[in-house]
C-alpha cells in the first residue's frame, strides 16, 4: 500500500504536467500515445481548436465510445482542461490553434456569412436542423463566441471545416459575433432525443422557459 502510494507519487512527479489527467480521462479511448484505439480516433492531428471545442462544450470526455454527445456544457474543471490541452499540445504540436475572436464584428455582414455558409444546416433561426440520417446540426443559442469560432475552424463531426480561405478572419469574427448576438434562449424543442441526450433536451428548454416565466411574474409583482 505504502509502496503503491509512493510509486504513484513518484510517477506523478516524474510525468509531465497534464499526463495524469490525460491518462485518467482520455487514454482509455484515445490511447496512452494519442494514436487512438478501437474506442476513439487518434488525437495526433486534432489540433488545439478541436481539443478545446470538444472539452468546453462537454462533448469530451465521452462516457461511451462512438456515441455522439451534443453540447452539454463543460464537464471538466478549467484547470484540468488547460493541463490536458498543454499535454496534448506537447505530445502532438501543430494543427489549428484556438482562434482568438472578440465580439464587436459587423453583425450585418455576419448574418450574410451565416446565411451563405451555415443556415442550410443549422436552420434559419439557428435552432438546429437535421443534416440527414440521424445527424443533427445543433441549436446555436448556447455557444460562446470562442466555441463558434472553434467549430468553424475545427469542423466537428459532420460539420465541414472552414479554413481561412473559405472564411477569412474578418468573416470569422463577423459570423461569430452574429451567432453570439442571437437570442440566448434555448430553441423550441425540435432536437431529436435519441441522438445525444438521455433526457430530452427540449424538456430542459421548457423547464427553463417555465422558470423564466415564473421569475418574470415574481419580478413584475414586486
Ligand atoms: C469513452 C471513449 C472516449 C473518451 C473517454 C474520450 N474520448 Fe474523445 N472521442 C471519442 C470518440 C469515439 C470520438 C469520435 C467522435 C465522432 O467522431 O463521432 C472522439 C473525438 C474526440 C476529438 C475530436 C477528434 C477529431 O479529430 O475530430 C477530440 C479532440 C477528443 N475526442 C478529445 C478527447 C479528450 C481530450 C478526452 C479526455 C478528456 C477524450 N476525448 C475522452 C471517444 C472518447
Ligand atoms: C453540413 C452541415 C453544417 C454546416 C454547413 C455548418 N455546420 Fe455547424 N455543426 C454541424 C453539425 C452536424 C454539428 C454537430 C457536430 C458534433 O456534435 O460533433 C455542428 C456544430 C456546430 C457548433 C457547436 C454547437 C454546440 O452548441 O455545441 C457550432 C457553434 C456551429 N456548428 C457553428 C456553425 C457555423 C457558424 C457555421 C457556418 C460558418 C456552421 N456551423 C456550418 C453541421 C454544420
Amino acid at each position: 500500500m505504502t509502496l503503491a502510494l509512493g510509486l504513484a507519487a513518484v510517477l506523478a512527479l516524474a510525468s509531465p504536467p497534464g499526463q495524469l489527467p490525460y491518462a485518467t480521462y482520455c487514454a482509455s479511448c484515445h490511447g496512452a500515445d494519442l494514436r487512438g484505439t478501437s474506442n476513439g480516433p487518434s488525437l495526433r492531428n486534432a489540433g488545439a481548436a478541436s481539443v478545446d471545442f470538444e472539452l468546453v462544450t462537454g462533448r469530451m470526455p465521452a462516457a461511451v465510445p462512438w456515441i455522439e454527445v451534443g453540447h452539454r456544457g463543460q464537464q471538466l474543471p478549467d484547470a484540468t482542461i488547460k493541463a490536458i490541452e498543454a499535454y496534448i499540445a506537447s505530445v502532438a504540436p501543430g494543427g489549428t490553434p484556438i482562434p482568438v475572436v472578440t465580439a464587436g464584428g459587423d453583425v450585418a455582414n455576419g448574418r450574410e456569412v451565416y446565411v451563405e455558409n451555415c443556415r442550410h444546416c443549422h436552420g434559419v433561426d439557428a435552432d438546429g436542423a437535421s443534416v440527414g440520417g440521424a445527424e443533427w446540426a445543433p441549436s446555436l443559442h448556447r455557444t460562446s463566441i470562442t466555441q463558434v469560432a472553434e467549430a468553424i475552424r475545427a469542423g466537428p463531426g459532420q460539420m465541414p471545416r472552414f479554413g481561412a480561405r473559405q472564411l477569412d478572419d474578418r468573416a470569422l469574427r463577423d459570423v461569430a459575433t452574429y451567432v453570439f448576438a442571437l437570442d440566448r434562449r434555448e430553441a423550441t424543442p425540435r432536437v431529436p432525443v435519441a441522438r445525444d441526450n438521455p433526457v430530452p433536451e427540449g424538456l430542459f428548454g421548457w423547464l427553463a422557459i417555465g422558470a423564466l416565466a415564473l421569475a418574470a411574474y415574481a419580478f413584475a409583482r414586486h
